[in-house]
């Protein structure tokens, strides 16, 4: 049994973690452990003692216990005006048209499986048990459900919070939170992923000192605020130590705050964000929170990190891709941008097909008068001049050619210069009274119309119907503005989960990627419906380190796109190796973003042996188990992914130092009593790259601006040593003394050239 109740007491349990909470002397809930999983006879060790109060404090009721301070107590939920000053999960005008409320337990059940939510998406249930919490405020016939459902082999707790009013006036929501966790201090480093397009998803770290950290984001979850939170007591490291992780079901508008009051509590609440938040909720009516994911792993972040896999894998993700490796695609963006016809997509597919894709995707400027990003969007109508045999007969003609088809689509924008636009101007969201801003030259449809849904789950599904596509790139190119009110934002959410329910729900053979002008709007959400969304539209593999290794803290690898693109990089002007560009996009779901008449030809030949070289490590790639080591240098990165019997090793450096030590590998998670045999994968060196060095290897001298050298460099390589070993789990696990990387003093085929931004792929195969 995962969750028990008795005399007041509520336990819930997880394979690894146990969370307790009672109920007090007045009715609140009392939050007692969320942590290690333990046996508890009498809980009152665990309780956060309370004899003496602060000389400001207030007394929840003197008369009956003097020391009684909601300021004082570690709390499952608060309320408003009754001594709790820390940050409220809920901020609601009463029927008495004040803000003070007070919620005491009335009443509990359990239920099997994860009850169903009416308007938002939310993780798939199974055989997981919930215990739902029924409070009610002190005065007021207003009732708040606390839902808790325990996903035991995940280490997973869900909680969310429904309010529903009884009352005959109304009630004004300006604020209602998915949860409020209140724990003991232990010195927590906060986590979330922030910044900016191209830059998605990099790793803030900051000491929780007394006060507040926020992270939200207004609109929808976006490239400045992604949903997740991590807190990490003091000491944790990527293997060991106490790790707190939190994620909201939720596309939309989300804050999550985490206080460290001056008693020493530390409160964390998360859900939609309060921002311009007016919500009125009449006598009968309800409103529902997202469903937000809290786990708990004493295995350090790691820890923490797999269990969120396991649950985003099994428990999020749906359709028939829920665990399906995923088809290397080519996608025709960079290589086309919004120039091309149905000869020159063919010849890029052809292309694609011969260095080993097995999808072939057309991006944006189908449709329309879509020939740049300032017209076109909200049309479907195919433009006759790029594709005469329009989308079938290209997606035929792909077929054709053994790939699968794909298609980009951006239903919830318009441009002005649209037929939709010159339509139905009022679709648009805009102020009547005000200019409307732009973003990308385009203005959002209003989703919370039945008729705009309507019109874009009719248009899609045709196409979807009428061609034969396996997959859908599905954009987001901008954020929201001129809107009314927060509330507005979350029925917004509402409408776009309902278009994505009726497209896709009923074609779940479909392979759907979200994408939002790269990774904004990365999150479980959106992950309810696409199993996979574009991480970012930066692929320098050396950025892509540090955005796929901050999502790799809450989102499996088998949810990142990732692709191969052109060096020097577009965003960044860095010239990295094509085999790191190859060996960071093998940890995420694959594909390429170039055309490969870019490539030289030892380049494609080398990048076609690369993605035979993936079909073998897919799947241990995308689904294995995925951790990050680390190396003690902050210039090399290092992953790792297991599967029952293979384990792939990524070690990338981002800057080699002069004079280079000899690298030592460490490798996790093997069997010690096992023989396994490692080698490592092909990396090819081409010629350019050694300037004047060559004079030291080759026989004869070529300049490093010569022609004969731009030949050479065309068709061969030089290859990198290649390491190869077959020993015990237990020996590999010693660590793995590398050959010698390059130092200036010479040359042997036995050495690595290893500069900067050179990377080693690693196959360690049971046998
Ligand atoms: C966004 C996406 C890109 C591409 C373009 C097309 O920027 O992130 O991958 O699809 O739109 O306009």
């Amino acid at each position: 049994m995962s969750i028990t109740v008795s005399e007041g007491l509520f336990r819930l349990d997880t394979a690894e973690s146990t969370y307790l909470f009672q109920k007090t002397a007045f009715g609140h809930l009392e939050s007692l452990h969320y942590g290690r999983k333990i046996p508890v006879g009498d809980p009152e060790s665990l309780r956060f003692k309370r004899e003496l109060t602060h000389g400001s404090a207030v007394i929840y009721d003197e008369q009956a216990d003097p020391v009684y301070c909601l300021d004082d107590i570690p709390l499952e939920w608060s309320g408003v005006g009754k001594g709790d000053f820390r940050t409220p999960p809920i901020e609601i005008r009463m029927p008495d048209g004040s803000f003070t409320c007070d919620f005491l337990l009335d009443s509990y059940r359990v239920e099997s499986g994860a009850p169903k939510m009416e308007t938002l998406p939310q993780s798939t249930g199974g055989e997981a048990q919930t215990l739902i919490v029924t409070m009610k405020d002190a005065v007021f016939p207003v009732y708040l459900d606390l839902y808790y459902t325990v996903y035991e082999a995940e280490n997973v707790i869900t909680r969310r919070a429904v309010l529903r009013n009884e009352a005959k006036e109304p009630v004004l929501l300006r604020e209602m939170m998915s949860y409020s966790l209140d724990l003991c201090d232990r010195s927590y480093t906060v986590t979330t992923l922030s910044t900016a397009w191209i830059r998605e998803a990099q790793v803030i770290e900051r000491p929780l000192k007394a006060g507040t950290i926020v992270n939200e984001s207004i609109g929808h979850s976006q490239h400045s605020g992604n949903p997740a939170l991590a807190l990490a007591a003091c000491g944790a490291t990527e293997n060991d130590g106490d790790v707190y992780g939190f994620n909201l079901i939720y596309s939309g508008n989300h804050r999550t705050t985490v206080e460290l009051s001056a008693a020493g509590l530390v409160r964390v609440t998360g859900g939609v964000n309060p921002h311009c938040f007016l919500w009125e909720l009449k006598q009968g009516e309800r409103f529902e929170t997202p469903e937000a994911v809290l786990t708990y792993s004493c295995r350090g972040k790691n820890g923490m990190s797999q269990n969120f896999h396991a649950f985003v894998q099994n428990r999020v993700v749906r359709g028939d891709w829920q665990k399906q490796e995923r088809p290397i695609l080519i996608n025709d963006w960079e290589a086309c941008f919004f120039q091309f016809r149905q000869n020159s997509l063919l010849r890029l597919a052809r292309q694609g097909k011969k260095l080993g894709c097995e999808l072939f995707v057309l991006d944006d400027g189908w449709f329309g008068a879509r020939n740049t990003d300032t017209a076109g969007l909200g049309d479907y109508t195919v433009n006759p001049k790029k594709l005469p045999n329009g989308l079938e007969g290209l997606g035929e003609r792909v077929n054709r050619l053994g790939m699968r088809f794909g298609l980009w689509f951006e239903p919830e924008n318009v441009n002005d210069d649209s037929d939709l636009y010159r339509a139905h101007p009022d679709w648009a969201i805009q102020r009547p009274n005000r200019a409307p801003s732009l973003g990308r030259h385009q203005k959002i449809l209003d989703l919370t119309r039945k008729e705009v849904r309507d019109y874009i789950v009719e248009n899609v599904s045709k196409i979807l119907d009428t061609c034969p596509i396996a997959y859908v790139k599905w954009d987001m190119n901008r954020k929201v503005s001129d809107f009314t009110d927060g509330a507005f934002l979350h029925r917004y959410v509402i409408g776009y989960y309902e278009v994505l329910s009726r497209i896709f729900r009923p074609r779940p053979q479909i392979l759907l990627e979200g994408c939002a002008s790269g990774g904004g709007r990365f999150d479980l959400g959106q992950l309810c419906f696409a199993q996979q969304i574009w991480a970012s539209d930066d692929t320098d593999p050396i950025e892509r380190l540090k955005i796929q290794g901050g999502l790799s803290l809450f989102y499996p690898v088998s949810t990142m796109g990732a692709h191969v693109s052109l060096a020097p990089h577009q965003q960044t002007l860095r010239n990295t190796p094509l085999s790191t560009r190859f060996a960071v996009a093998a940890f995420g779901a694959f594909g390429l973003e170039l055309d490969p008449k870019d490539l030289t030809p030892i380049e494609r030949k080398s990048l076609k042996g690369m993605l035979n070289t993936y079909r073998k490590i897919r799947k241990t790639c995308q689904f294995g188990r995925f951790s990050r080591i680390e190396t003690g240098d902050p210039h090399i990165v290092q992953w790792q992914a297991q599967s029952e019997k293979q384990t792939v090793v990524l070690r990338v450096k981002t800057l080699a130092p002069a004079a280079q030590w000899n690298d030592v590998v460490e490798v996790r998670g093997l069997d010690p009593e096992k023989t396994y045999a490692l080698r490592q994968v092909e990396s090819p060196l081409f010629v350019s790259g050694f300037g004047t060095l060559l004079k030291h290897i080759l026989p004869v001298t070529i300049r490093s601006y010569s022609h004969l050298l731009l030949a050479v460099n065309k068709h061969f390589r030089m290859d990198d040593y290649r390491e190869s070993y077959r020993a015990s789990g237990a020996q590999l696990m010693a660590g793995i003394r590398l050959h010698r990387s390059f130092i200036g003093t010479g040359y042997s085929d036995k050495m690595h050239m290893q500069g900067d931004y050179s990377s080693m792929l690693l196959i360690i195969t049971e046998e």
